[in-house]
């Protein structure tokens, strides 16, 4: 173990949602892969002993991607139980007790935001911070002022360098991958700007609801869930300039600087919509005025992209499950007679699968009319993949900040969205299983319409390379 590697995980929520379907496996995968081999202190209030938390760990194994036996045998040793209050000091001073001898241990926050400040105070206190490092769950605040303020607690106890904001689509290989495909093929970056490109698309379709969480959902919102973190993320990586170095500090540089230029989303510039019983959800307010869908558009005042629209759209109980990048060019002179041409594209898929297509025309046989044909690359998950989860917490523990969001870009992305979120827009019903609400199509399209995406591919663990 290298000498900034966390000596020991401490895990607030771990009888919580996210810990059940998300954490635990990520756990037994990185014990797996040699990753974890740690003590992890699990912390809680929900009146357990150690032997229900395992009970739960090898639930949660069971439902959630399968129980590896020896994986779970070694993680169960490795696992310790504090069942305390977050409010009491004694909860603060069995986990010192608990920690023993270590030095760098990692305090990972899966709990609700407004107990931040309380959990990151008494950590400090009962010299728990001393030498370790703090994890934090999404949402980071609901706006800016509450992102400044949360910011300001963590500081309060943690460096900046020793906080770790998680946005799990960071850990997703395509999501991170991208600027290997971007900074390692010269044939893109002559029309990787605003020369070429006419608009790009970044769609986030869900086809199921709110799973449950309708009580954090209403408080939430399509934008606040996944617009402002993993769509502004995808965004950044999209449209950065080269990093001058590989370090994480020079990439994150990048990425905040794309932030910097982009200006407040405007009110005319969104479509909201909610689909048609969300009101009728667990937790949800009858009177709900909460988008389940959200379409904007915004624009990126640099030297490279200036003119360029870029158009977000995500929302729940749409037609498909998937999230996809659609990068139009600008259709070529119409020289040839009669030819009626469509745009080159590129496309990167997210999920559920891993494409990159090149879409361009190519001559009929007979006629001299073109057809749409796809270059595509495609990489499906392999076997032993790691998921986002296990990336990000492995990260996080070796002290490898690139995948984490730092406080400035935080900051500029609330800057983004919160007068939009402030100015009351209407929500339009929409049908659940359409693309959402009539009014998202006139008023925030692309040139060309919005790319649907097809879900055709076989789920087989091949790359291919082909055109289709
Ligand atoms: C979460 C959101 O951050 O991301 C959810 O709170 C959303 O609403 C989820 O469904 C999507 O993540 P993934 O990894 O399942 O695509």
């Amino acid at each position: 173990m290298n000498q900034s590697h966390s000596d020991s995980l401490v895990f607030f929520g771990a009888t919580g949602d996210l810990a059940y379907k998300k954490i635990f496996p990520s756990l037994q995968a990185m014990v797996k892969r040699g990753t974890l081999d740690v003590p992890v202190v699990c912390v809680a209030k929900s009146g357990w002993n150690i032997d229900q938390l395992r009970a739960r760990v090898q639930d949660s194994l069971e439902k959630h991607g399968g129980l590896d036996r020896a994986a779970f045998d070694k993680l169960c040793s490795l696992l310790h139980y504090i069942d305390g209050d977050y409010m009491e000091m004694e909860t603060f001073q069995s986990i010192r007790r608990e920690l023993g001898s270590a030095e760098r241990p990692a305090h990972y926050l899966a709990i609700p935001p407004a107990l931040f400040g309380q959990v990151v105070e008494r950590l400090g206190q009962a010299g728990c911070a001393k030498g370790g490092r703090v994890v934090v769950e999404k949402p980071f605040g609901t706006d800016l002022e509450s992102a400044q303020a949360l910011n300001l607690i963590l500081l309060g106890t943690f460096k900046e360098k020793e906080i770790f904001r998680i946005d799990h689509y960071l850990g997703k290989r395509p999501v991170y991958s991208m600027l290997y495909n971007r900074f390692s093929n010269s044939f893109l970056e002559p029309f990787f700007n605003r020369n070429s490109v006419e608009s790009v698309q970044i769609t986030m379709a869900e086809d199921f609801g709110v799973q449950g969480r309708g009580a954090f959902y209403d408080k939430t919102g399509a934008i606040r869930d996944v617009v402002q973190n993993h769509l502004f993320q995808i965004l950044t990586n999209l449209a950065m300039e080269p990093p001058v170095r590989m370090d994480s500090e020079s990439i994150r540089d990048e990425k905040v600087k794309v932030l910097k230029a982009v200006p407040p989303v405007e009110a005319r510039h969104l479509v909201r919509g909610q689909f048609r019983g969300y009101l009728s959800e667990k937790g949800v307010s009858p009177e709900s005025k909460t988008e389940t869908f959200a379409s904007l558009r915004l624009h990126i005042d640099s030297w490279r992209w200036q003119g360029v629209p870029f158009y977000i759209r995500a929302g729940k109980c749409l037609p498909v499950t998937c999230t996809e990048v659609l990068i139009r060019l600008r259709k070529p002179p119409a020289v040839i007679p009669g030819a009626k041409l469509t745009s080159n594209y590129l496309r990167f898929r997210i999920s559920p699968d891993v494409t990159v297509a090149v879409g361009m025309l190519s001559r009929s046989p007979d006629e001299m009319t073109g057809e749409p044909v796809e270059l595509i690359a495609s990489q499906h998950p392999r076997a032993n993949e790691m998921d986002a989860y296990e990336r990000v917490l492995g990260d996080a523990m070796s002290g490898d900040r690139t995948l984490f969001a730092r406080e400035d870009y935080i900051e500029e992305a609330w800057r983004i969205v919160d007068p939009v979120l402030r100015a009351d827009t209407p929500v339009h019903e929409y049908e659940p299983g359409t693309w959402g609400p009539a009014p998202a199509t006139p008023v925030i399209a692309p040139a060309g319409g919005w790319h649907v995406p097809v879900l055709t591919l076989s789920t087989t663990s091949h790359d291919t390379v082909r055109a289709a």
